[in-house]
């Protein structure tokens, strides 16, 4: 996607099609218009009246022009007082679907849009959007249907902002393109994206990016007590990896990302049933994204040391697999028991968050696709926000207001480590197998809080956000890439 900044016209521009942004209150106004000949003013005034256009958020219209741009893409922003970044990459993605829909290769949008954003705020919105929207998961699809859309032109802006504006068409640019990476990767299936693809991917990505990669394979891992990862990962023919990429820049903070890579979620001898697994090669949504985010760090050269650690493996039945009443000494040599195989993302995390405290960071920060209870809790489009440092999740809050993927803090209280005490072990990795107990999420949480070794930390439970079923706004069918821009935008933020 090719994004470029135009200090013409919007009506002037070279592309296909011109889109109009209009909040509900300009429909009335029409400032937007202002600037337009008289006979394009009309040909839009004729459809706001004949169409009953109210600039409403689901609103989008196309006003056919004799000249070029040969279509006008009007599309409704809802209330000023509601507007937000949010809403300008939905009413955007919302514009670009349809222009691609009349095969538009080059669009154009105007930045004299006054809703109340800044410039640096719209233009990276515009940019992150646009790459974002045009990703898709085709690679296996013999017959194709490309996104045409290949050019966004941002008109109309002020000349002497050219330059500084250039640098944020470049972060929203890398932002929607690691979005768009954790996608590729999440969507990757299981048959190819073993543990063992996954760490040479890592270590690619690594050498093309600029970016420091280890990858800890079986016998490596046995050497350094990590049973929590490979307990799990014996039921598969697929061994586990332990991969920790590695980003340094100047002075700053320590931030370790850890994120969950269930390479694939069978559930293991606590089988899951079909409809519950035929969506869990999104099990490694957490790996997926923190990989990125510090190909992230490195592309945007930001300052400070970034680690990001993702502990690699298959949960399968195999003949070696763990059992319920398994009970394994991790790295912290915190014992667990195993009372259900298919709550082993939190088995394979204590090990991978007991190594990220062990490097001393500032902060750690996990993201794990960890409990169905999330989606029960918080639904499709909200991850669960869990902690033991109010700061550090206040600017997680910031940042995730900023990006527009939701989260939302539950509580920590001290009952629900009560609840995982086990009779014969430190830790039990499930409350029990009778439905009812409640709580999942949290217990989840409590669970991983015991081997971050009271480092400032905050986990994200990503189980629904992970995946969407439809598409719908810049989300695409299947993997979503959450959390991505979320973690980075933390990165900017520490870098200010
Ligand atoms: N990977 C799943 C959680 C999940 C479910 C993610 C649906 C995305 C969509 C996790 O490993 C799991 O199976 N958790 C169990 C825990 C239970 C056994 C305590 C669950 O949520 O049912
Ligand atoms: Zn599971
Ligand atoms: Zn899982």
């Amino acid at each position: 996607m090719e994004i470029t900044l135009s200090s013409k016209p919007l009506l002037q521009s070279t592309a296909d099609v011109a889109i109009v942004f209009f909040l509900k209150e300009q429909i009335k106004s029409q400032t937007a218009l202002k600037a337009f000949p008289a006979e394009t003013k009309t040909l839009i005034q004729t459809v706001i009246k004949n169409c009953d256009f109210r600039g409403e958020p689901d609103q989008c219209f196309h006003v056919h022009t004799q000249g070029s741009p040969r279509t006008i893409i009007l599309v409704g922003c809802g209330e000023k007082e509601k507007f937000s970044a949010e809403k300008l990459r939905l009413a955007l993605s919302l514009a670009l679907r349809s222009a691609n829909g009349i095969s538009a290769k080059e669009v154009a949008v105007s930045l004299a849009f006054d809703c109340g954003l800044s410039f640096d705020v719209i233009t990276t919105a515009i940019a992150e959007t646009a790459v974002m929207t045009s990703y898709k998961f085709d690679m296996y699809k013999t017959e194709k249907k490309p996104f045409v859309v290949g050019t966004v032109i941002i008109a109309e802006t002020p000349s002497d902002k050219i330059k500084t504006l250039s640098s944020a068409v470049l972060t929203g640019k890398t932002l929607g393109e690691l979005c768009a990476s954790t996608r590729a990767l999440v969507n990757t299936p299981p048959d190819v994206c073993t543990p063992e693809y996954f760490a040479n991917h890592a270590q690619k990505l690594g050498k093309e990016v600029g970016f420091d990669v280890k990858v800890f394979d079986e016998k490596q891992l046995k050497a350094m007590n990590m049973q929590g990862i490979l307990q799990v990962g014996s039921g598969s023919d697929h061994p586990p990896r332990l991969v920790v990429a590695e980003y340094k820049n100047g002075t700053g903070k320590k931030i370790a990302f850890v994120g969950k890579g269930v390479c694939f979620d069978s559930g293991g001898l606590d089988i899951k049933p079909a409809s519950a697994m035929d969506t869990m090669k999104l099990d490694k949504a957490g790996a997926s994204c923190v990989l990125n985010v510090l190909a992230g760090c490195a592309r945007l050269k930001l300052k400070g040391h970034y680690l990001a650690v993702m502990p690699l493996v298959e949960n399968m039945p195999g003949n070696d697999a763990y059992k319920p009443g398994d009970i394994i000494v991790t790295r912290s040599k915190k014992t667990i028991e195993v009372l259900n195989t298919d709550a082993e993302g939190r088995v394979i995390l204590s090990d991978a968050l007991y190594y990220a405290a062990e490097q001393n960071p500032d902060s750690i920060i996990d993201v794990a696709t960890l409990t169905g209870a999330c989606i029960i809790a918080l639904g499709h489009s909200i991850a669960g926000l869990m902690g033991n440092n109010d700061s550090l999740a206040l600017a997680i809050k910031n940042a995730s207001a900023k990006t527009g993927e939701k989260v939302w803090e539950l509580p920590m209280d001290d009952e629900f480590m009560e609840m995982i005490k086990s009779n014969y072990a430190d830790v039990k990795n499930v409350v029990s197998n009778t439905p009812g107990s409640g709580g999942g999420t949290i217990t989840a949480a409590k669970f991983l809080s015991i081997f971050v070794q009271d480092k400032p930390w905050v986990h994200l439970d990503i189980a629904g956000p992970a995946w969407a079923s439809e598409e719908y706004g810049y989300q695409s069918i299947g993997a979503t890439g959450y959390g991505t821009r979320l973690l980075l935008q933390y990165a900017l933020d520490l870098n200010k």
